[in-house]
């Protein structure tokens, strides 16, 4: 972690006196450390303290920053990842609405870094519902969670709400750096969502995929590092945000396609979009009325998987993974496509009776050439995680 910038933001809670000890641990590993304390937070431990660990001063404030400097912005600019510990309940709530009526949470609202949090609090603020909902935004928004202990609490009462210890939360740091060079300096594009095939100039085609697989396959590559182009179809879920994920959206297939290859050359290619298969060929620019009747005619869109698992080797990016979403013999017809599609590996999932459409959990098998590994039934966000340890381990050998 030499030379790793770490914002600590310290909220109002008894473990506060613990992010001290975590200071400790994170200026030991060689990184800098730089700390903001809420009004709560300075109520449990005072700003000399945090600024004589760190070295550097402690910000409170909104108004203290110097006339030049926008401080809520230039505190995430200049640091590798922002770390919230303690975090209270309130602070979770303030960020999972996007509030912003301190220098803390402001630089929440601001930041164009990963976070993560140690939650701290009684077990029944933990457990009540209206929290619960907010810890569930936050990961859906991308923060990194480090569960508290269920152990005797500050309060006397006994549950799960003891702050992670600051040993812990290092580990959990040191993992994220570690994870985070994984796939330095690769390039990865993913499509996600399904796509649009007009109609006319109202009506279109589509189908059921939320986009929900591909965009936690985004932020697990982007996570490990990788620059991410995610190429984003009709989908109802919201997209990841993460400063190494960039954003194109797209409506057909035969945008889809032109925008991968325009972002070709890249190191691996994840293509997770529902692409409809077929497009109309008589589509109109203007409204169909109903009195004359609708008859459409269909041809076949581009097979973008298929399009980049062909390139020439020298062109085709080292790692190709398709996806199959089958309600028969799924494996039989994922080891098909795996041929058919030119990919190193197929993510074979069953969609029969509503499965996996928009559900945020799935069941998966990676399928490749001389193995089918069967998935546990995992949060979308678990088999994204998957997905990136496989390209980690295969990338490499696939590059000699
Ligand atoms: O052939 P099938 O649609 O079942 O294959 C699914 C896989 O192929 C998915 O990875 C999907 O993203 C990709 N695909 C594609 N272009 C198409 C159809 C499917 O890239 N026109």
């Amino acid at each position: 972690m030499n030379g790793k910038r770490i914002l600590l933001i310290i909220t109002g809670s008894i473990a506060a006196y613990k992010s001290l000890e975590l200071i400790r641990l994170l200026t030991k590993s060689g990184c800098t450390v730089e700390g903001v304390l809420t009004r709560g937070g300075a109520q449990f431990i005072t700003p000399l303290s945090v600024s004589t660990l760190t070295g550097k001063k402690a910000h409170k404030e909104m108004w203290d920053a110097d006339a030049h400097e926008m401080n809520h912005i230039e505190l995430s600019r200049r640091s590798d990842l922002i770390v919230v510990a303690p975090a209270t309940a309130d602070f979770i709530g303030k960020i999972a609405q996007g509030l912003a009526d301190d220098l803390a949470s402001s630089v929440l609202l601001a930041r164009n870094k990963p976070v993560m949090i140690a939650p701290s609090m009684n077990v029944e603020m933990w457990e009540n519902a209206a929290f619960q909902r907010n810890l569930s935004q936050i990961k859906e928004d991308g923060v990194a969670v480090i569960p508290p202990q269920t152990d005797i609490l500050a309060c006397g009462e006994s549950g799960i709400g003891k702050m992670a210890e600051p040993e812990t939360i290092n580990e959990k740091i040191e993992k994220f750096f570690a994870d985070a060079e994984m796939l330095e300096g690769r390039r990865a594009i993913v499509t996600t969502g399904g796509t649009i095939e007009p109609i006319d100039s109202v009506r279109y085609i589509s189908n059921f995929s939320s986009g929900k697989q591909g965009n936690a396959v985004a932020l697990a590559l982007a996570k490990a590092g990788a620059e991410v182009e995610l190429v984003a179809g009709n989908v109802s879920d919201p997209l990841p945000t993460h400063p190494k994920i960039r954003i194109t959206k797209v409506s057909s297939a035969d945008e889809m396609n032109a925008s991968v290859h325009g972002m070709l050359p890249a190191d691996i290619f994840i293509s997770c979009a529902a692409v409809c298969d077929f497009k109309v060929v008589n589509r109109l620019d203007r409204k169909i009325k109903k009195q004359e009747g609708l008859e459409l005619k269909f041809e076949q869109n581009p097979d973008i998987a298929r399009s980049v698992g062909e390139l020439p080797l020298k062109e085709r990016p080292s790692l190709v993974v398709g996806f199959a979403a089958e309600t028969d013999n799924l494996i039989e017809n994922a080891k098909k496509k795996l041929l058919d599609k030119g990919c190193d590996m197929i993510v074979a999932n069953h969609v029969g009776n509503g499965a996996v459409f928009g559900k945020n959990e799935n069941q998966a098998s990676f399928v490749t050439e001389d193995n089918v590994k069967n998935l546990d039934t995992m949060s979308k966000a678990e088999v994204g995680r998957k997905i990136a340890v496989w390209i980690v381990e295969n990338i490499e050998k696939r590059l000699g």
